[in-house]
């Protein structure tokens, strides 16, 4: 095993959720800065970065917080809480940012590549990402790509539902890599599904169409602060080799 390779399990072994911080022990709030920083790092769906996150330091809005955490002690004992949010509302600028920086990068070409890279910003994304209300237009796609798919492999999940996913899924991805970075920094963290969603985006100031993938909290373990051995099922029930 390399030095890297080491280090990289050792940090993957020492991640726990943590349902208890040791407020004795001094928090760096830069740390968590940093680690959001690489975190922006992570791969994620066309590189539309539909992600946000929003940190929550100050004790009042923190105390609030856990209090739609459900009051778990992982919240109400953390030094700072970190909302991971999706936002799909902002696919417009994302496919002109991106569509741009295609732009830039195939000046002087205009060969098949920069062509099929500019088409896949400026049609096929709004195509996929295109909604309305009721998701009708995503009901349209899904039986077009029904449909297509008789024929050639196709990608099926492009209904509204389905781009929720997508963004969640690379939103997670961002978790992750901020978990991971956290743990290098020294401190823990412990992600939670279990919040009161409709308050905790009216005290983040979200509108209406942000979702919340996870709150974060972060913090150092105290000595009780893992309530568990860690279980996971035979690697043999989940790896399969094909
Ligand atoms: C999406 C997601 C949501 C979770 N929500 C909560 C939660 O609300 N409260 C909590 O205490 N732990 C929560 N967890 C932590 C899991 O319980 C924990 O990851 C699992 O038991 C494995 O333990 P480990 O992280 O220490 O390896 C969540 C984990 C994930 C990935």
């Amino acid at each position: 095993m390399s030095d890297t390779s080491a280090l990289y399990h050792d940090l993957v072994h020492s991640r726990r959720s943590v349902r208890k911080y040791d407020h004795t022990v001094p928090f760096d709030h830069d740390a968590v800065a940093r680690a959001l920083t690489l975190a922006t790092l992570s791969p994620n769906s066309s590189n539309m970065q539909l992600w946000e996150f929003h940190r929550v330091i100050s004790d009042d809005k923190r105390q609030l917080l856990a209090e739609y955490c459900m009051g778990q002690n992982a919240a109400k004992t953390a030094n700072e809480l970190v909302a991971f949010v999706v936002t799909p509302y902002k696919w417009q600028s994302r496919a002109q940012l991106n569509a741009s920086q295609v732009r830039q990068a195939f000046t002087g070409r205009d060969d098949a590549t920069a062509k099929r890279a500019l088409k896949y910003y400026e049609k096929l994304i709004p195509f996929v990402y295109r909604n309305d209300r009721f998701g009708l237009l995503g009901v349209a796609r899904k039986i077009l790509t029904f449909c297509l798919g008789l024929k050639k492999p196709m990608v099926r999940e492009v209904s509204k539902a389905d781009l929720r996913v997508c963004l969640h899924k690379s939103s997670s991805l961002a978790a992750m890599t901020f978990m991971t970075a956290m743990r290098a920094e020294g401190y823990d963290t412990c992600p939670m599904e279990g919040f009161d969603s409709v308050r905790a985006k009216q005290l983040l100031g979200l509108p209406h169409d942000a979702e919340i993938t996870m709150i974060i909290s972060c913090g150092t373990r105290s000595d009780d602060g893992i309530y568990s051995e860690r279980h996971r099922v035979d690697a043999d029930d989940v790896i399969f080799n094909h």
